[in-house]
């Protein structure tokens, strides 16, 4: 494709370092409908022939037909997808071929292409969050009112619902559908026509191009748009977030489902047995959720440092934008489809969860809020009074509400009856009704506002 002043071919290191082909042929689709959109431009502004053009656009439908067959030979001599698919297209329609790559470069092809995939690959992964959101809403609304102890400093601190605590996730879920939404309207905007830097002396349409290819419009500036790849770094980084959060439930769930917390039952089909220990059931798809956030982490570090300090325009380094972002937008996938089959099959254990609620006095805050109301005492004097309690009730082992009133009046001489209304892990949620608190009401208001929210968008996702 550039032979034209070379006397010799590349060293065979030079084509092993070279090529991109070993995996930039996931661009196929995006090359081709980007070279139709191209020609059908050349052809409407009168610089490609309309008999030429509509050659190369029958070329191009056969090359993507024989890609998808499988029919198709990648070589590596001619480097990357856009050469691979060029220079089949000249063997099938001939030397016309060559009028497909007027007023482009493989630059701006190659910012076009990814751009058209990543932009492709976010559409893809909301689906999935906005699917792993669903399946999550369904159990919240299912265990409103059952439940668990929440942690901090994964001590149990005060009782939580299951619920609330799934929900915690379908917030944060929100947030990275955001972030990528966010990303998708900032790449919306089409480089094809930027040539090899500086733009073009052929009277080309961009605006016609943008619009062909779905886009808001033509990018302003050449330079820019060749070297910039600000929309897959944007995309990596909202990945690495949604990774994180993905890797928080994976270990949460690893947790709940050890014979100590027996929280919940993973199904045999998210569990793996162990070849020595036959009572094993490893939550191994958990575990691989946990840790591969390394990869997706890694993908956004390693292409921030590719771009550090490299000079306008385009540099070969950029050809090393591409492993990683396959490899971690496919590895967010695969970890949202394990999340999405973990949690639709998993059976909480309530009992288990309501007992450890109870344990480790996580009503003591619900005491010393009481003491607060009924008694009138400070909070930092009931929060005393209520320490006392505490130890009194570790000391024999017994749980707060073992205690008898003699007992609690030794340490504070106003208590009544009253104060074993509070004591409950059940009327400890149900009186946490401030906005956004764990109270079941509120729960379920959350969980139904979602639903709304999901029903509407899988709606429109149908209809467009
Ligand atoms: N394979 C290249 C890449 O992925 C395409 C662009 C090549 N451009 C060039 N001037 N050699 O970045």
């Amino acid at each position: 494709m550039w032979g034209g002043r070379f006397a010799t071919g590349p060293d065979a290191i030079m084509d092993e370092i070279n090529a991109s082909i070993g995996f930039d042929y996931r661009l196929a689709a995006q090359d081709i409908r980007g070279s139709k959109a191209h020609v059908a431009m050349l052809a409407d502004t009168g610089i490609v022939s309309r008999e030429t053009a509509s050659a190369i656009d029958a070329g191009l439908d056969q090359v993507s037909g024989e890609i998808e067959s499988g029919a198709f030979t990648f070589s590596r001599a001619l480097e990357d997808i856009h050469m691979n698919v060029e220079s089949r297209l000249a063997e099938i329609i001939g030397p016309e071929a060559g009028r497909l790559h007027t007023a482009r470069s493989r630059n701006d092809q190659v910012a076009l292409d990814f751009r058209l995939w990543v932009r492709d690959t976010i559409d893809h992964l909301d689906g999935q969050m906005r699917d792993l959101q669903s399946v999550l809403v369904d159990k919240a609304t299912l265990h409103a009112g059952d439940v668990m102890p929440g942690f901090t400093h994964l001590q149990s601190a005060q009782p939580v619902t299951f619920g609330h605590h799934l929900l915690a996730y379908v917030e944060m879920l929100g947030r990275d559908r955001g972030r990528l939404a966010d990303a998708r309207k900032r790449l919306n905007e089409c480089p094809i026509g930027s040539a090899a830097l500086a733009g073009t002396s052929f009277p080309i349409d961009r605006e016609q191009t943008a619009r062909a290819l779905g886009f808001d419009r033509p990018t302003a500036n050449s330079l820019d748009s060749v070297s910039d790849r600000d929309f897959v770094l944007e995309t990596l980084s909202a990945a690495a977030i949604c990774a994180t959060h993905l890797s928080r439930f994976g270990e949460e769930i690893v947790l709940w489902a050890t014979p100590q917390f027996g929280f919940v039952h993973l199904s045999d089909g998210f569990t793996t047995g162990s070849s020595i220990m036959p009572q094993k059931r490893n939550p191994d798809a958990a575990e691989l959720v946990r840790g591969k956030a390394g990869r997706v982490i890694g993908a956004l570090t390693g292409l921030l440092i590719v771009m550090k300090g490299l000079p306008l325009a385009y540099s070969k380094d950029m050809q090393e934008d591409k492993e990683g972002a396959f490899d971690a937008l496919h590895t967010l996938s695969l970890c949202l489809a394990a999340i999405t089959g973990m949690v639709r099959d998993f059976q909480p254990d309530l009992k288990r969860m309501k007992a450890a609620a109870g344990a480790g006095y996580a009503t003591a805050t619900d005491l010393a809020d009481w003491l607060v109301r009924a008694l009138g005492l400070p909070f930092r004097r009931a929060h005393h009074v209520t320490g006392a309690l505490v130890k009194l009730a570790a000391d024999r082992k017994i749980g707060l509400e073992k205690l008898t009133l003699e007992e609690m009046r030794a340490v504070e001489p106003g208590i009544t009856e009253a104060v074993f209304g509070v004591l409950g892990v059940e009327k400890s949620v149900k009186s946490r009704k401030s906005y956004g608190g764990t109270a079941p009401a509120n729960v379920r208001a959350q969980a139904r506002r979602w639903r709304a929210r999901l029903d509407k968008e899988r709606a429109m996702a149908g209809s467009r």
